[in-house]
């Protein structure tokens, strides 16, 4: 195994900012996974695994040691009279891994085409789009403990999902690395098209019989739309959660903006759009130096070439306390500051 010095993280992570790393290597078996824990160990180091870098904001140079995720394969395991049983291993893009249950017609990932970074990744944030999330595919997975070097299931009430929340990313943060991810797919086929303007697209597409392909065609048509391509301009996807208000501010909330996006989430609750929050604070488009928000999406964060991490984040720092002033509204950072 090559343990690689002072190395560059700018092709590492989609916001593409410079930062260096002290260590950088590859994994690609359980075994170089464990002698990199070694090494980190030997050298006192922290250590960071990374997927496709597509959640995190670097803020500056990393002292310890990074694993660069690239366990590779997708496996049916097993299946009965309703679903496929389909493991991933964690290096696998998703959307690769979209794509091959796809053509496999293994239903139910499909609104979740085109989502950058890797299958390891995806339970820590319970990755979302378009009226899915991934507990609604999800079976189980398996994790290094890294303090114990124990292999660990997990199920779905073990993983405890919420909204861009896991219990990955809470209480059990940091202490482990997702090894491989099941899935359960369908057999039978329900569509859904219930979220944004999937219909609408379909209609520009003119489908008929609407199959999980043309589901998985017509998101990644939107997402394309609106969203920045990291290979053009550097992002993380949205840097904000939506946040979840309760009834009184939204009775007064709702009275001063009739026309702001709502949508009830029960128990008196209701989830805001931060992009429509962050626009009325006339973010969309701002641009200092190289860091921005972009102007078709105000939610999304950018680095224009070679903005710091230091930068971005002074920005959502200043995007939080105007939001906070004009609504009263606290944002919370979905993107994962380092
Ligand atoms: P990384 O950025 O590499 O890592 C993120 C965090 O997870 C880090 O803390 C890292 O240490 C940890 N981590 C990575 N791998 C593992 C592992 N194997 N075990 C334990 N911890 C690990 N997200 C959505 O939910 N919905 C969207 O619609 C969406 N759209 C996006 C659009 C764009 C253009 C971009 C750039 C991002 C978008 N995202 C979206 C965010 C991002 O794609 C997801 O969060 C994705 O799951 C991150 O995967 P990654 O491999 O790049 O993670
Ligand atoms: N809006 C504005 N101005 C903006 C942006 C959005 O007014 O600049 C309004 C839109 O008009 C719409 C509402 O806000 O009424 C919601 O916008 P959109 O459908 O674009 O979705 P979003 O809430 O901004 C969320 C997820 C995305 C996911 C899409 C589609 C979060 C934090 N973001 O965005 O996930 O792809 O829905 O389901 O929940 C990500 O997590 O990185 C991500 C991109």
């Amino acid at each position: 195994m090559k343990f690689l010095e002072n190395i560059s993280l700018k092709p590492f992570n989609t916001f593409g900012i410079e930062v260096s790393a002290a260590y950088f290597t590859k994994i690609s078996s359980i075994e170089e996974l464990v002698e990199s824990i070694d090494f980190s160990i030997e050298k006192k180091l922290e250590c960071l695994i990374l997927g496709g870098g597509s959640n995190v904001l670097l803020t500056k140079d990393y002292a310890g040691l990074i694993i660069k995720n690239e366990l590779a394969g997708i496996l049916l395991i097993k299946e009965d009279p309703s679903f496929y049983y389909v493991k991933a291993a964690a290096g696998e893009g998703w959307h690769t891994f979209v794509m091959h249950c796809i053509e496999n017609n293994y239903a139910g990932v499909e609104n979740l085409s085109l989502i950058p970074g890797s299958v390891g990744a995806a339970p820590l944030q319970n990755i979302g789009a378009y009226g899915v999330e991934l507990k609604d595919v999800f079976f189980e997975l398996e994790a290094f403990n890294i303090t114990t070097r124990n292999i660990e299931k997990f199920s779905l009430s073990d993983c405890d999902f919420g909204y861009r929340e896991s219990v990955f990313k809470r209480s059990l943060k940091g202490q482990y690395i997702i090894l491989n991810v099941t899935f359960k797919l369908n057999k039978k086929h329900s569509i859904n098209t219930r979220y944004g303007a999937i219909e609408q697209e379909l209609k520009r597409m003119e489908c008929t019989n609407i199959t999980i392909k043309n589901i998985s065609q017509a998101v990644i048509n939107i997402r394309t739309s609106k969203l920045p391509n990291p290979k053009e301009i550097g992002n993380a996807g949205s840097f904000f959660k939506n946040p979840v208000i309760d009834e009184s501010l939204y009775q007064q909330l709702i009275q001063a903006n009739p026309l702001m996006p709502v949508y009830p989430s029960g128990n008196n609750q209701y989830k805001l759009a931060a992009g429509w929050l962050i626009e009325q604070c006339g973010w969309k488009g701002y641009r200092k130096d190289d860091a921005g928000c972009h102007s078709k999406q105000a939610l999304v964060l950018v680095n224009y070439g070679n903005a710091k991490g230091q930068e971005i984040y002074d920005l959502s720092t200043e995007i939080l306390g105007s939001v906070n002033q004009k609504f009263g509204v606290q944002l919370e950072r979905e993107v994962n500051i380092i």
